[in-house]
């Protein structure tokens, strides 16, 4: 049942191009629509929405910020994340007007169910975004967006996670389409871009001996911190999360652009640090910022370790490792960038000899509050 693998999770990792495939398969009609699973909203409603939240915990909570940069530029709708158990009880703002976007791999996770009741009792729309059929989340949810990475047995979830990057984009390219106009013919384009996305993945599953070795050399490693900025953010933040759940390793990720306002007193000589480099092609000149920010620590010491796209010359000079992804559109590539983040964790586990599949304290499934 691991297909071969050591450990469940190892297994997982390498399911990924299908996890990522399965959720884009079906979803669109004879007439190259894309299409919800099952929608008790109407389309006049979903015109009609004017702010998105979306409700999570953990890995699916990091899906969700992914989520935000990708439809708030695709759909032009405000999108907020707020972790499910904070929601609940913050007052939220919320109407009719608002879709409420739960993230679960299980269905069944307390803080999100309890999160999803309180907005649907405050009258907002509410759909989930689930990877187990018929669960209770996506039962009290009027709609219900698939993720079809198949079970996920290890605790830590790592293709429910591509899956629901996935399900996110199909969701925003959807109201994107809903609005139709430019919207729609960008959102046609980026829907090509992303059907690419399995194959790239796959590719990238197949040259990542390096991180492997550059984990096992680091089993006695106390802390290691993790940069990103724009959608390689919350992929900084998911390889930190990673890195405690498996590795039992302090670990934090951070926005690069916090980095000299407190973050870069931590820097001192031999500080690992791995660094979510954007494309050269992201607007707004980010790939070169971030190229500072690595040139920065590593002046202070910092051993710098570069997760980079094919091609990228610029990061080589600053940097201690490149681990390459291959090109994508920006804000597709965190299906890219957080495998080798989830290959090194897997690795440094192994290493220490822990228990990949079932770390300590933890539980797949948290459905108490
Ligand atoms: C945690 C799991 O307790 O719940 C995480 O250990 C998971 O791996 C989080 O991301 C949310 O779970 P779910 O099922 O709601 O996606």
């Amino acid at each position: 049942e691991k297909g071969g693998f050591d450990t469940f999770m190892e297994k997982e990792i390498f399911d990924q191009p299908d996890a990522v495939r399965d959720t884009l398969l079906g979803r669109t009609d004879s007439e190259g629509r894309l299409a919800l699973d099952e929608i008790r909203i109407s389309e006049d409603e979903l015109k009609n929405i004017d702010r998105i939240t979306i409700v999570a915990c953990g890995t699916a909570a990091y899906a969700g910020m992914v989520a935000k940069y990708a439809l708030e530029h695709w759909t032009r709708i405000p999108v907020e994340v707020a972790l499910a158990h904070e929601f609940r009880y913050c007052d939220p703002i919320v109407s009719e007007r608002t879709l409420v976007v739960s993230i679960s791999q299980s269905g069944e996770t307390m803080d999100t169910l309890m999160a999803v009741k309180h907005a649907r009792d405050l009258g907002a729309n509410t759909l989930s975004i689930c990877n187990t059929h018929g669960a209770t989340i996506p039962r009290e949810s009027d709609a219900v967006l698939y993720t079809h990475a198949g079970p996920e047995i290890a605790v830590a979830s790592t293709k429910a996670f591509l899956a629901q990057i996935t399900a996110c984009y199909v969701l925003g390219l959807y109201l994107a389409q809903l609005r139709g106009g430019t919207y729609a013919d960008d959102a046609k384009k980026v829907m090509a871009e992303l059907q690419e996305m399995p194959a790239k993945i796959d590719e990238l599953l197949g040259h990542l001996d390096r991180v492997r070795e550059i984990a096992r050399f680091m089993a006695d490693t106390r802390s290691v911190l993790f940069l990103g900025r724009n959608v390689g953010y919350p992929i900084a933040m998911e390889g930190a999360l990673k890195l405690k759940e498996l590795a039992y390793i302090h670990a934090e990720g951070f926005a690069a652009g916090e980095l000299k306002h407190g973050p870069i007193a931590l820097i001192d000589a031999g500080q690992p640090v791995f660094i979510v480099v954007p494309g050269p092609d992201t607007p707004h000149g980010l790939h070169g910022k971030v190229v500072s920010n690595i040139q920065e620590i590593r002046a202070r010491g910092a051993r710098t370790l570069v997760i980079a796209e094919e091609g990228d010359e610029a990061v080589v000079p600053f940097a201690d490792e490149v681990i390459r992804i291959p090109k994508s559109a920006p804000l597709l590539a965190p299906l890219l960038a957080i495998v080798p983040l989830q290959v090194f964790s897997l690795e440094l586990s192994t290493a220490k000899g822990l228990d990949v599949d079932q770390p300590r304290n933890l539980a797949k499934s948290v459905t108490v509050e």
